[in-house]
């Protein structure tokens, strides 16, 4: 790749001196959720609304804060690719074969890999798939799961909402969806989690995701079931069966720590900010209020990688050459002095943040994914009526990521449990794993954007 090329200003953040000279690091001990939006600033201050950052060491990229910057990203495809096989610096031989991002944006035969019509083909079996979920049964099924979830633990009286509410609900839900039961939609998330970790155990993990999946591809080809796997084999775009497995990969990975995330960040700043809950008991604001509050100044994923420059140009300011590679930076673009009223703060019902991305590769699982979140916080917010925060708010950490901006814990206790009549099992992992969902014959359009 060539380097981002600063035009003005001086290198800031954690500079590191990679083989273009001096960028900002993007990852680090010291960079998490909490420091990230200070590093934003000091970004968009020195460089305007794309800087140049390096991802990890000698991998140089440029950052896009802008909020009007990061909509030309995602929209005009003809000068942004999603192809990650014109990445310069891959096409060079330059990126180790351990870079932590590789797993990340190595091609597959995936939408998100996709540009212009191969994507479309693609993008139409996805969203009919997903908009073919229907809504009442999801919510009963994700509320089913949620009540079982919180029923293993609340004889406890106290409990970590990351790790035994949030993490658990969105996998089991998804892979529901996919028409996996609970323990081999458990060994799927394993094997996504081992993919991005060091390289010998990250090729067990795709290994072991690839039986998976095939096994999952080769029952429904025999069986047609009312699930998204069987609504991709049968769909009139034809995809071949790498295509679907690929596919496939691409959903659960965007779809599950997201989710995680939302959850989690949204029950955080219920309990953490008595005016907001009061407002929401109060009915002045709703549960969803609570969701774009999130997405706005928490988004799920901070920083997105990537596209990759088709010719050079002049962007937002800098001179970027063909085969660079640019980050959506999600986070940095919702808190775009452009596009804030005067006081910073977002307004409620205005949904023009771009968490979800933009354009025609905008996240196609919106509506799901909204769902999905809305009714895990409205249902142990109903369950646990007393629930508190454990700790005090200022040891709440988010996790050490430049991508995702999730909580690490989210420690908290409770006295009265209102959980439904009938046999409650003892413990999270003999949860029963409710009826999923069933298909629309009427199909939900996605939420525009
Ligand atoms: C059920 C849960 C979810 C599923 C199945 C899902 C699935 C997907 C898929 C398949 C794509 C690729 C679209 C394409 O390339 O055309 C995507 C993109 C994306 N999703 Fe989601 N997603 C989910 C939840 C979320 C959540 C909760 C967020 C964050 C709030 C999110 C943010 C994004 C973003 C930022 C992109 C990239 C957009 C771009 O490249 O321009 N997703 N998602």
């Amino acid at each position: 790749m060539s380097t981002p090329h600063p035009t003005t200003g001086p290198a800031v953040g954690c500079p590191v001196t990679g083989a273009f000279g001096a960028t900002a690091a993007l990852y680090g001990p010291d960079l998490d959720g909490m420091t990230m939006p200070a590093l934003y600033e000091e970004l968009r201050r020195a460089h305007g609304p794309v800087a140049p950052v390096s991802v990890a060491p000698g991998i140089d990229a440029w950052l896009v804060l802008g909020h009007r910057e990061l909509l030309r990203l995602t929209r005009e495809e003809q000068d942004f690719s999603h192809d990650p096989r014109r990445w310069g610096l891959l096409r060079e031989g330059r990126v180790p074969a351990d870079a932590p991002i590789l797993p990340m944006v190595g091609w597959r035969p995936a939408l998100l890999f996709a540009d212009g019509q191969q994507h479309r083909r693609m993008r139409t079996a996805v969203s009919d798939a997903l908009a073919g979920i229907n809504g009442h049964e999801l919510r009963r099924s994700v509320r089913a799961t949620a009540e079982a979830v919180i029923a293993g633990f609340a004889a406890h009286g106290e409990a970590d909402l990351v790790s035994a509410y949030a993490r658990l609900l969105p996998m089991r839900v998804i892979a529901g969806l996919l028409g996996l039961d609970d323990r081999t939609g458990g060994e799927l998330v394993e094997a996504v989690a081992g993919l991005v970790s060091a390289s010998s155990v990250a090729r067990d993990a795709s290994r072991r995701m690839g039986a998976i999946l095939h096994g999952l591809i080769e029952e429904k080809r025999r069986t047609r079931g009312d699930d998204i796997v069987s609504a991709l084999l049968h769909h009139p775009a034809q995809l071949t069966d790498e295509e679907v497995l690929h596919n496939l990969v691409v959903m659960f990975v965007a779809g599950n720590q997201t989710t995680v995330n939302w959850i989690a960040t949204t029950l955080r700043i219920l309990l953490c900010d008595p005016a907001l809950r009061s407002s929401l008991s109060g009915g002045h604001l709703s549960v969803d209020d609570a969701l774009d509050v999130v997405l706005w100044r928490f988004p799920p994923t901070q920083n997105f990688p990537a596209r990759y420059a088709t010719r050079d140009m002049t962007f937002g300011g800098q001179d970027v050459r063909a085969g660079d590679m640019l980050i959506l930076g999600l986070a940095a673009a919702n808190a775009d002095p452009e596009v804030l009223p005067d006081d910073g703060t977002p307004v409620v019902g205005n949904r023009s943040h771009l968490a979800f991305g933009a354009g025609p590769h905008t996240c196609p699982a919106q509506d799901p994914a909204r769902l999905i979140t809305r009714t895990a916080v409205d249902t142990i917010r109903h369950r646990l009526p007393d629930l508190e925060l454990s700790v005090p708010e200022s040891e709440l950490k988010w996790v050490n990521s430049p991508w995702s901006k999730g909580l690490g814990t989210l420690p908290v206790r409770f006295t009265s449990p209102q959980l439904p009549q009938g046999p409650v099992p003892s413990r999270t992992a003999e949860a029963p794993a409710p009826a999923w969902p069933h298909r629309n014959t009427a199909r939900p359009q996605p939420r525009p954007h």
